[in-house]
């Protein structure tokens, strides 16, 4: 796209003698001539040079060191109030075709974005430092493994990647002589003049915001934000994006699921998949703490966001292609999520949570452990805050505040979570947030009805992403801002997929339709939810064991009240009613709402989903009358 790399137009490219993809070298080059930094570094992912990068953002005043006695090795940063959330109206998918992308994405022809985003570009990193980050998606060496390659001006973003992927050396060594990777180039869209300082501790631009993605050509760019799922292009742009595009190519599925393990007391170990829309309890479910009752039974955690599942010898293997999780902070306690709160003990990185005078972090929900709210704090917007805040409604953490943490952190982590070989999935759960209609747990009939019970799935909007909230919107597979392609094609290769392995006489997974948030007349939740849901994910299992006999309704087979173990916690079969009722009326109207999706996504979308409605809706009619 460029001029050829002068020696006039950068003073050098600094690469290490360990790099010797020819690709990856020439790659740089050019990009370093389009974005004109005023330095190149090469992470090799060391201890030290982390340390060296953290304590360089402390004194740019992007970070602040928190007290070492009461988190160690840990830091603060706080965003520009522009830029604390995934943009989805910002985010493209630019196919050659309109119909490859699909009416769900954002789609430009890429030669117009191309266009666009050269002038953006060129010397977009005027007086900052490139970080090369080259990161591998997935174990070592993992054949369910692949590399990237981020070009970004922010040391923020190459400390995250740190944490989040296996970054550096390693990564390098995996791509060797020749090996592909997928080149992601990511600016804050704030170059400086010569001499010119950041006068803001969170460089970025408020007003200019390109998430842009080619999938034919498997490249990643983005423009204008320093956030989570914007910039650390590893986990949101490459593992679901184009991973998506990737393994509908490949024959294997790139999914918004979190993955664990889940052992009996007599030792017979299943694992889970489970898909739920962004901040709605994947972290919490994949670090669960069975409750009194389930004495001997174990979870452990493989992944809390994403899925790299590939089929090998009529079975289909899992990987958790990070290496750590960016979690959302508020609402996270020792009695949500006791495994994630020791997770961030210590050598963490909080962004947007609130700062306590001496010197730790806070979040809302954390009073639930405390017994109290503070008496004073910082606010993620550096202002004092102090109850009478709280009472105003004013929070002093960001919604979408998170942290950033090592899976290697994580007392519950799977042994098996870096196995190259990744661990075999017996179910698939999809969930969304639902105050209504959706029942606690349906398992789907066969497989076809599972991909219409995901491919349904509603969920209300959180704050991980721009916009309103408390919305319902359809959101298929947990996927709706992250399908790299047109979703009704995406729910062909997962059709698809189904038959390919019952045709090797696989046995495929079971698939479950779950709802913790149905809430009762007064607003309330019924459902307890975090640890209890173990009693749920125990029917799942009963079920595989041919322990369960569930009962049929007009959408699935769900537990009977004695079917669930209900030890250690007082649930009426009133209650149970409440989170497990079918109503009609409320199911035709959520019909109605399939409808409109199939009618949006009415190119491609296989005949046996409209299929599979249309007997549901009979059932439905008959129950009615
Ligand atoms: C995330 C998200 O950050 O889904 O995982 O928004
Ligand atoms: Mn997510």
């Amino acid at each position: 796209m460029n001029a050829p790399l002068t020696p006039g137009m950068i003073k050098d490219l600094n690469v290490p003698d360990y790099v010797r993809n020819a690709r990856l070298i020439a790659w740089v080059g050019d990009m370093v001539a389009l974005c004109k930094p005023e330095r190149v570094h090469w992470c090799d992912g060391s201890q030290a040079e982390y340390d060296r990068l953290c304590q360089q953002l402390v004194e740019a005043g992007t970070f602040k060191k928190l007290n070492p006695a009461k988190r160690p090795g840990s830091f603060l940063a706080c965003s520009d109030p522009s830029d604390v959330a995934r943009v989805e109206d910002r985010t493209f998918i630019c196919s050659e075709k309109q119909e490859d992308a699909g009416p769900t994405n954002n789609w430009t022809p890429p030669a117009e974005m191309r266009a666009k985003l050269e002038p953006l570009f060129d010397g977009c990193m005027r007086g900052r430092t490139m970080y090369v980050i080259p990161f591998s998606m997935g174990p070592l060496g993992s054949p369910i493994a692949h590399i990237g390659v981020e070009l970004s001006d922010s040391a923020y973003v190459a400390v995250n990647m740190k944490l989040m992927t296996r970054m550096g050396r390693g990564a390098v060594e995996v791509l060797g002589d020749d090996g592909e990777f997928v080149p992601c180039v990511h600016s804050v869209g704030a170059p400086l003049a010569e001499g010119e300082q950041d006068q803001t501790s969170w460089p970025c631009n408020p007003t200019v915001k390109y998430i842009v993605h080619y999938p034919e050509t498997r490249e990643i760019w983005s423009y204008g934000s320093g956030y989570g799922g914007n910039a650390l292009l590893g986990k949101k742009c490459f593992a679901l994006r184009i991973a998506s595009n990737m393994g509908r190519d490949q024959g294997w599925l790139a999914e918004h699921m979190l993955i664990l393990g889940v052992t009996s007391p007599e030792g017979r170990k299943y694992h889970v998949a489970a898909a739920f829309p962004s901040a709605c309890g994947k972290t919490n479910f994949s670090m669960l703490v069975p409750p009194a009752g389930f004495e001997g039974w174990q979870v452990t955690t493989i992944g809390d966001d994403i899925a790299w599942i590939k089929p090998r010898d009529g079975r289909l293997y899992a990987i958790n292609p990070e290496a750590g999780y960016f979690g959302v902070a508020p609402g996270t306690n020792t009695l949500t999520n006791p495994n994630c709160m020791a997770s961030l003990n210590e050598n963490v990185i909080f962004t947007n949570v609130a700062l306590t005078d001496d010197g730790d972090v806070w979040w809302e929900g954390m009073e639930k452990d405390q017994g109290r709210l503070p008496a004073h704090l910082i606010d993620w917007q550096g202002k004092d805050w102090t109850p009478e805040d709280a009472q105003a409604g004013r929070k002093a953490a960001h919604p979408n505040a998170r942290f950033t943490v090592a899976a290697t952190n994580n007392p519950a982590l799977d042994p098996a979570w870096d196995d190259p070989a990744g661990v075999p999935i017996d179910a698939f759960i999809f969930g969304g947030r639902r105050s209504t209609t959706v029942p606690l747990v349906t398992e789907a009939r066969d497989w076809t009805e599972g991909v219409y019970m995901a491919a349904t799935m509603g969920s209300e909007t959180t704050a991980a992403a721009f916009g309103a909230q408390g919305v319902v919107r359809r959101d298929p597979f947990a996927m709706l801002p992250f399908c790299g392609y047109n979703m009704a094609d995406y729910f062909g290769h997962w059709l698809k997929l189904g038959e390919q392995l019952k045709a090797a006489g696989a046995r495929l997974p079971a698939i479950y339709c779950v709802n913790w948030f149905r809430k009762d007349a007064d607003g309330k939740f019924v459902w307890p939810g975090y640890g209890e849901n173990m009693r749920v994910l125990k029917w799942i299992i009963d079920r595989a064991e041919n322990r369960a006999a569930g009962q049929q309704t007009m959408f699935g087979v769900t537990p009977t009240y004695g079917e669930i173990n209900w030890t250690g916690l007082a649930f009426s079969p009133e209650q149970f009613a409440t989170v497990t009722s079918i109503d009609p009326g409320a199911w035709a109207q959520e019909f109605h709402l399939h409808d409109e999706l199939f009618t949006q996504l009415a190119h491609g979308l296989p005949p046996a989903l409209t299929a599979t409605k249309a007997a549901m809706a009979q059932r439905l009619e008959a129950l009615a009358h």
